[in-house]
């Protein structure tokens, strides 16, 4: 991949995620080349053109059949060209047609540990299951609902005040230090979804749970060197 990678975002809503993807673009090797949105009021829209970045709306009302609303939605990331499809809290289920086109160049991220608690309501479903552990993941997308292989992970333990919005805030922290992270690894040519199913990381098959963001951090902050993980999650796997 180009140290230039173009990524496109897609998103339904707030779009804090794109926003962080945004915020730290210039030193992560890639660009955000547009964004792709299917609610004309989203919030996430005003982000992209705070930053000059251009964005298409494709709203789902308009399509009546999925299978017109992916392919109408496909052109339209696709006229970004982009290197990799970043979903961002994009609320729509994606069709098999869609989701075969990007095999392996497109990536989701999910608050909570997968594959544990996929689906929605995340945080009020762990907290009524007295879970110590929650977090977030970043996957490579397939035909399963938050189901696709891995990349990595990232935790915190879960507070005896925490209720379900402050573990949606203390998630989104989460969320931003990692997503931009891991694009960039795809960006630099690091990170690819091999033909067994697998996860690489610089050649290497990551376990099924993917990278621990958790030991990343701690490694880096023993090793004294800045905020590439990337370094740092070779020295830890
Ligand atoms: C995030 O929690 C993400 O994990 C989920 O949707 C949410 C999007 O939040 N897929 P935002 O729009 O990026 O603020």
């Amino acid at each position: 991949m180009a140290a230039d990678c173009g990524i496109v975002v897609l998103i339904s809503g707030n779009g804090s995620n794109l926003q962080a993807l945004i915020d730290e673009s210039g030193h992560r090797g890639y660009r955000v080349a547009g964004v792709v949105c299917n609610e004309p009021s989203a919030f996430g829209l005003r982000r992209a053109a705070r930053a000059g970045i251009p964005a298409a709306v494709v709203e789902h009302g308009d399509y009546p059949e999925r299978a017109d609303f992916d392919r109408a939605l496909l052109a339209a990331v696709e006229k970004f060209a982009p290197g990799l499809i970043v979903l961002a809290g994009f609320m729509r289920i994606l069709g098999p047609a869609f989701i075969e086109a990007s095999l392996g160049r497109m990536l989701n991220i999910h608050p909570s540990l997968l594959p544990a608690y996929p689906g929605m309501r995340t945080h009020a479903r762990v907290l009524a299951a007295g879970e110590r552990e929650h977090g977030a993941t970043v996957h490579f997308v397939n035909e399963k609902l938050d189901g696709g292989p891995i990349v990595a992970r990232s935790r915190l333990m879960v507070g005896e005040d925490d209720t379900a919005d402050s573990l949606a805030a203390r998630i989104r922290r989460l969320e931003h230090a990692l997503y931009p992270r891991v694009v960039g690894w795809y960006a630099a040519g690091r990170l690819r979804l091999g033909r067994d199913g697998g996860v690489y990381l610089d050649g290497a098959k990551l376990p099924t749970t993917g990278v621990e963001a958790s030991e990343v951090a701690a490694s880096i902050r023993c090793r004294g060197v800045g905020e590439d993980t990337a370094d740092a999650v070779n020295t830890s796997m």
